[in-house]
């Protein structure tokens, strides 16, 4: 609900592009029009859906994107050259709303990579603005490590690429230096020096490398900037973006000192938080403000006694506000189909009769397996149950003996590629000989770099969240799963991690990989 005495702000999401840089953190193509088709339902203004001069894979996901969007504008990143600013209107003119967002780095350490004169790169942020604009009524442009050029060069970068059509002018703290008066001040006096300043809209993008990067994102606000980019869970590269569900819910919680609304419908912020934790294979640590598990914790525990006479006690917000239905009974094994359907629009989830007939029949084997189903479970559920089934390596079955008295043993069914294959594997646990018989199935170089189990809820009968990530080649994937068994939910992150190293390598091809062309090689 809009408030007519509240500035709106808009939300950017960069999730699928700058969240995506992230080491590790590769998504399939139908992975990213789902997370997209969530953003774009939960009332995101802009996304930035991909990089399209960086691969194939980029290109198609980013048109994809573009032709199914519904509300959201639709954004592609571009370096400061032509081919790639052509490239990214090629992508998102399919677009309702198309925009090209082009950047180049203007601090001195960024300007010394292309070698660039302060002259010669006024005069190249002058052409390709010009050109962009040319293309597209919508232009997005970022003197990228803004927060460390001098002063003088970054007022002169930006009034050259106003006069040129800019129509957002985003001020990144690429690094993550600045600090929320310095924020502030930086905005303010931009929109106040620059000539045209007041004509266009200014943009904050931070990263989080101090921890500052929603508090230098709100102090932006308060200084005139009316675009906030940033990602789901905060993904990104190092210590990551502006968490979305952050700036929001700080907007809705405190709005009497910070009077900005947003378009974004929170309750769906759980839902696409889960999803997105998947997809990339980034866990949420957690004590992660809004979306980790112990964000409301204080339901149980010590602070339950103050809880039940007044929620308000230690309460901020509902989780009920965030897509967690705190306080409805959990489900259980005598629950029906409507009782699921209504439990998962209480948590913000919308799904058709064919996605509600698969839930409900993994509803119904786990409830089998667990007295009580939370809400932490359901959404595992509809996790697993959004997983591709195209997938080319599948389990068809896993026995595991293990204890004292001799080394584990796992016997191991597969499809691979169609082809039923099995292995018998001993190991030093369970888990070590269920990864060696994945390995005589599928013979693969993959290195394992993390192996991690968090449980879904309390308790022994808990799920247990498996992430495992991979690397092969200087390629890397992340797989995740959640099962009752952790020795299963392991395995399955196994071979979802070697499915999305093969959908990966595929999608390169040969000498293509999708990380060759870095936003940092601008040149
Ligand atoms: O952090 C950064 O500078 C960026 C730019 C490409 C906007 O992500
Ligand atoms: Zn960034």
């Amino acid at each position: 609900m809009t408030d007519s005495t509240k500035d709106r702000v808009v939300i950017f999401d960069t999730t699928l592009r700058d969240g995506e840089q992230s080491p590790g953190a590769t998504m399939t193509h139908d992975e990213k029009l789902e997370i997209a088709e969530l953003l774009d339902d939960m009332g995101v203004d802009i996304i930035e859906a991909g990089f399209p001069i960086a691969s194939e894979g980029d290109f198609s996901a980013v048109s994809e994107i573009a032709k199914r969007s519904k509300n959201s504008v639709i954004c592609g990143l571009a370096r400061a050259q032509l081919p790639d600013i052509d490239r990214c209107w090629e992508a998102v003119k399919h677009a309702a709303q198309p925009r090209i967002h082009t950047f180049i780095g203007t601090s001195p350490l960024h300007r010394a990579i292309p070698n660039l004169t302060q002259d010669e790169m006024a005069d190249r942020i002058h052409e390709t603005v010009s050109h962009a604009r040319n293309l597209c009524d919508n232009v997005q442009w970022s003197p990228m490590d803004a927060t460390r050029t001098e002063w003088d060069y970054l007022a002169r970068v930006c009034e050259i690429a106003i006069k040129a059509g800019a129509t957002t002018i985003n001020i990144p703290d690429t690094v993550g230096y600045t600090a929320p008066r310095e924020s502030a001040d930086l905005i303010r006096r931009l929109i106040a020096e620059v000539p045209g300043g007041t004509d266009v809209v200014w943009a904050t993008h931070c990263h989080n490398d101090l921890g500052m990067a929603t508090a230098n994102s709100l102090a932006a606000v308060e200084a005139g900037a009316r675009q906030i980019e940033c990602t789901i869970n905060g993904l990104g590269e190092r210590a990551g973006n502006t968490a979305l569900e952050e700036v929001v819910m700080a907007l809705k919680v405190r709005g009497d000192i910070m009077p900005f609304d947003t378009g974004i419908d929170t309750r769906k912020i759980m839902h696409i938080s889960r999803r997105v934790a998947t997809v990339s294979g980034f866990a949420v640590q957690f004590n992660k403000a809004i979306v980790g598990k112990n964000a409301f914790a204080h339901e149980s525990g010590i602070h339950q006694d103050g809880m039940l006479k007044n929620a308000e006690t230690f309460e901020i917000m509902r989780p009920e506000d965030v897509g967690l239905a705190g306080t409805s009974l959990p489900l259980g094994k005598h629950s029906g189909r409507a009782a699921l359907r209504a439990k998962l629009r209480d948590l913000g989830v919308d799904v058709g009769d064919n996605q509600l007939k698969d839930i409900f029949v993994r509803f119904k084997e786990l409830a089998d397996r667990k007295k009580e189903v939370f809400d932490e479970d359901i959404l595992a559920l509809v996790t697993a149950a959004t997983e591709d089934a195209a997938d080319r390596l599948q389990i068809v079955s896993l026995r595991v003996i293990c204890g004292t008295g001799g080394p584990a043993e796992a016997v191991l069914e597969m499809e691979v590629d169609g082809k039923e294959l099995t292995a018998t594997c001993e190991g030093d646990g369970p888990v070590d000989a269920t990864f060696k018989a994945i390995r005589a199935v599928h013979p693969n170089m993959a290195k394992l770099q993390l192996y991690q189990v968090n449980a879904v809820t309390e308790g022994t009968d808990a799920q247990a969240t498996v992430s495992v990530r991979l690397e092969e080649d200087g390629m890397i994937a992340t797989g995740q799963s959640a099962n009752t068994d952790t020795v299963v939910a392991s395995a399955k992150a196994y071979v979802n991690a070697l499915n999305r190293l093969l959908v990966r390598r595929d999608k390169a091809g040969p000498g293509a990989d999708a990380r060759e062309v870095s936003y940092k090689d601008v040149s």
